[in-house]
Parts: C-alpha cells; sequence; structure tokens
C-alpha cells in the first residue's frame, strides 16, 4: 500500500520512541504533601490512604530522610492540631503544630523547602474553611484570619504559602500582610483553580476536617465550569499568586492545560487523596499495576501543562525517575 505518511515508522525502537518523546520530568518539580499531628512519638496510618501516615513533628524526620534520599525536595505541610475551636485558633498560634513542624524541619533539614497549605479548615472546631457568619463563611472576615495564619506560618519558617481556602480576595490580603511584616520574597503558590470534589474524602479523615454540617460548594468551585476556573487564575496572578494550581489533577486535565495556556506563571497540578485511594484500592485488590497506573497519571498531568506535581506518590514518581522507569530513560 502507497502510504507516505506512516506515524508507526517513529515508535519502532525504544531509542526512536525515546528521541521523539514529548513529554519530560523532573523529581525536583515534585512536591509531597504530609500530615504533622500534635503529640509525640506517633506514626499512625490513615486508613483511607493506606502508605500514608500522620507523624508527630518528632517523628516527621524518618519521612523527610526518605524523601531527601529519594530526591524529593519539597513538602506541603498539614497541620492537625490537638484542639479545634470557632476561630481555628491552633492555626495562627506560635506554638501551634505547624509552627513546630515547621521549626523543627527547617533544623534538621535545611536544604529541603517547606510549603504550607494556608487554610483553616483543619483547625476549626465546624470545620469550614473560614469563620462563620450563621451557616454561611464570612469571606472578609476570614481574610484578617488568613493573613494573620500566614504572617505566623512565614515567622515559623516556612519557604512558600499555599492558600487553599478560595475565599475571594485572599492572595492580595495574605501579600499584602507578608510583604508589611518584612516578607516580600516569600512566594504564593495559590489553590487558585479549586473544584468542590468528591475525591478529596480520604484527606477529610487524614486530616479530621469534614465540614460539620453543610459542604463546601459556597467557596469552592462547581465542576461544570471552566470560564470561572480561567477568571479565578487570572485574579490570583493578578492579586500576586507566583504560582497557580489546579486541583484535583486527574478528572481535570482540561482545565491544567487551559490555565497552563492562560498565565505566565508555572501552573502545579494537585493529585489528590482520592486520586491516590483509587490506584492503592485497585493494586491492592490485583485489578491495576500500581507502578505503570502511578506513571501513566503523573504523565498525564505533566502532559496537560504542569510544571509542578503535587502527589502522595511523589517518592516512588522520584524512585521512578532514578531507576530509569520514568522520564528520558523510561520505558
Ligand atoms: C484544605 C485542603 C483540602 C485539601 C487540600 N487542602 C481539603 C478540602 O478542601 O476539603 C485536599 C487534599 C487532598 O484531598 O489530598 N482546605
Amino acid at each position: 500500500m502507497e502510504l507516505i505518511k506512516r506515524p508507526r515508522r517513529l515508535r519502532t525502537s525504544p531509542a526512536l520512541r525515546r528521541m521523539v518523546r514529548e513529554t519530560h520530568m523532573d523529581a525536583s518539580s515534585l512536591i509531597y504533601p504530609m500530615f504533622i499531628a500534635e503529640g509525640e512519638n506517633r506514626k499512625e496510618e490513615i486508613p483511607s490512604m493506606p502508605g500514608q501516615y500522620r507523624y508527630s513533628p518528632d517523628r516527621m524526620g524518618e519521612q523527610l530522610q526518605r524523601l531527601q534520599d529519594a530526591g524529593v525536595g519539597s513538602v506541603l505541610l498539614f497541620g492537625i492540631p490537638a484542639h479545634k475551636d470557632e476561630t481555628g485558633s491552633g492555626a495562627y498560634d506560635p506554638q501551634g503544630i505547624i509552627q513546630q513542624a515547621l521549626r523543627t524541619a527547617k533544623r534538621d533539614f535545611p536544604r529541603m523547602m517547606f510549603v504550607t497549605d494556608l487554610c483553616m479548615c483543619e483547625y476549626t472546631s465546624h470545620g469550614h474553611c473560614g469563620i462563620l457568619c450563621g451557616q454561611d463563611v464570612d469571606n472578609d472576615k476570614t481574610l484578617e484570619y488568613l493573613s494573620r495564619i500566614a504572617v505566623s506560618q512565614a515567622q515559623a519558617g516556612a519557604d512558600m504559602i499555599a492558600p487553599s481556602d478560595m475565599m475571594d480576595g485572599r492572595v492580595a490580603a495574605v501579600r499584602k500582610a507578608l510583604d508589611a511584616n518584612g516578607f516580600e520574597n516569600l512566594p504564593i503558590m495559590a489553590y487558585s483553580v479549586k473544584y468542590a470534589s468528591s475525591f478529596y474524602g480520604p484527606f477529610r479523615d487524614a486530616a479530621d476536617s469534614a465540614p460539620a454540617f453543610g459542604d463546601r460548594r459556597s467557596y469552592q468551585m462547581d465542576y461544570h465550569n471552566r470560564r470561572e476556573a480561567l477568571k479565578e487564575a487570572a485574579l490570583d496572578v493578578e492579586e500576586g499568586a507566583d504560582i497557580v494550581m489546579v486541583k484535583p489533577a486527574m478528572a481535570y486535565a482540561d482545565l491544567i492545560r487551559e490555565v497552563r495556556d492562560l498565565v505566565n506563571v508555572p501552573v502545579a497540578a494537585y493529585s489528590v487523596s482520592g486520586e491516590y485511594a483509587m490506584i492503592q484500592a485497585a493494586a491492592a485488590a490485583g485489578w491495576i499495576q500500581k507502578e505503570p497506573a502511578v506513571i501513566e497519571t503523573a504523565v498525564c498531568a505533566y502532559r496537560a501543562g504542569a510544571d509542578i506535581y503535587i502527589s502522595y506518590f511523589a517518592q516512588e514518581l522520584a524512585e521512578y525517575l532514578r531507576d530509569g522507569k520514568l522520564g528520558r530513560t523510561g520505558a
């Protein structure tokens, strides 16, 4: 048959396939999310996230060492306080769990980068991401608290602040507060495009942060919308976000691409707890193979346009990269 164009020609050998490969990744772009709980000598497995643990600050070093050895240099920290209250005061307490964890981590792992999640839902007794006014979250009041928490995290040594609350105007408010306190060089990675998603379920078990009533749909986005995602991303860049994020990743690759094409800052994609749980569960049942599924999922996020990938599989991904199973040398 006379065929001039034969796309299969470029797939004929591993060397050729690697040469024309369009998507590459590097361990330096990985961020590992980690839960730190108050107390001592604690390492507890999260039931809905097998292989993920809550560590007390004195034991977090075990996991940080493994990450560093694998080549993962960045961690996103979530604090789980012993006591929660109406205003989430544990979040801005200088002796709070995240502040303690930051001081320990910065002392013991000076070469690693520590990003702090900035939100109130892990700290409030009602589990919502801000200060309540009746049954709703009061946007502008919450901004005052978020600013205060951000400054407290910065003072404890955070290398980057990641607001995940989805309040309007939080990036501008946090930027202003950081600048006023001498942290004008501390970057903000905004959870700009954050959907109200069922895939956060295991995280809420891990952080004990499910809302006591209602849901988060008055602040997190409706997943039927894409134009709105572009509005949120553009707004955050205007307000001073240094990096914007799309979350979740797996069911939202279209938005990763659209945001990548719209903004001129790095784009992060967060592969959330439910995505992790699904792969682990299917692999444990013998229904899929874990390693190729983890690799394929990560490559999708990068192919869609992510510059940074936040994943509970970060350590495995860095090991696969190191072992030549992924990236320029992978199959
Ligand atoms: C805090 C926050 C959540 C996640 C990251 N930051 C929970 C939520 O919004 O309900 C979810 C991460 C995950 O599922 O892995 N607001």
